[in-house]
């Protein structure tokens, strides 16, 4: 085995998982609050080590989209009684994940606040956590998956090969978040996005179903004073731990 690269090149984790016993599939379940890095720190490790990539928060994102669409998305009776008018699907392309809402390409209408806000209501839903969480485990069946969400390590795949609590202080996620709708030429006072994702945090991780908790099992990871190549670089230092490496 070579030495375990300090800044974690492209190559080095599919070596890592080729050490793995052959025909031995593995999964990484992240969890944690909005904007802690979960999403970049998962497609970066799926795609090194040549695992599929599940964003779950997408499909909650997905079917807040269908109830906000409706003007229904905070009425939980109601999203319960029509959740089985919504089909969501996902379909890799290249390292974006497209997702499908009754057939309709919603990858890029799903990245609005409102959306946001919307999939944080549905997500309390127990009708709609069954339907999701039963598609994820049929997506991961049988393939090395890194999926990211709230209740990954918890519920989706309680049997994961490695598990990750993924966090930081609300303002350096909010910091981050701000960032990023610049980058995208969206405009939004700091206060508001720090408001929103203190708002997301208290629905997550106050709803009486698969409320966003750590796992007992998973690892901490606070990236609040990270930068993303030290978090990726713990992630492969647990990985290689978690397949006895
Ligand atoms: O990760 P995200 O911000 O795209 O998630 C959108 C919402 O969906 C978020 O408020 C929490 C919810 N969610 C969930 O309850 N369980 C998951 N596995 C993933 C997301």
């Amino acid at each position: 085995m070579r030495t375990p690269s300090r800044n974690w090149p492209a190559e080095t984790l599919p070596e890592i998982a080729g050490e793995l016993p052959l025909n031995q599939t593995f999964s990484i379940a992240i969890d944690g609050p909005a904007g802690a890095g979960k999403s970049t720190i998962a497609r970066a490790a799926a795609e090194r080590l040549g695992a599929m990539y599940l964003d779950t928060g997408a499909m909650y994102r997905a079917v807040g989209l269908y109830f906000l669409r409706r003007g229904l998305d905070g009425d939980v009776r109601t999203v319960a009684e029509h959740v089985s008018e919504v089909r969501v699907s996902v379909k890799p392309e290249g390292d974006v994940q497209r997702i499908f809402l009754n057939g309709e390409d919603v990858t890029e209408a799903i990245r609005t606040p409102e959306a946001s806000l919307a999939a944080s209501h549905v997500a309390a839903v127990p009708e709609v956590r069954e339907r999701m969480v039963a598609l994820q485990r049929e997506i991961a069946k049988g393939y090395s998956i890194v999926m990211d969400g709230r209740d990954i390590g918890t519920k989706v795949l309680p049997d994961a090969t490695l598990k990750l609590y993924v966090t930081a202080s609300p303002e350096v996620r909010a910091r981050r978040r701000h960032l990023e709708l610049i980058q995208k030429g969206e405009e939004m006072p700091f206060k508001q996005v720090l408001a929103e994702i203190r708002e997301r945090d208290y629905n997550d991780t106050h709803r009486a179903a698969s409320p966003l908790v750590q796992a007992e099992d998973a690892h901490l990871l606070d990236t609040s004073n990270m930068t993303m190549e030290q978090s990726l670089g713990e992630v492969e230092r647990l990985f290689r731990e978690a397949i006895g490496g």
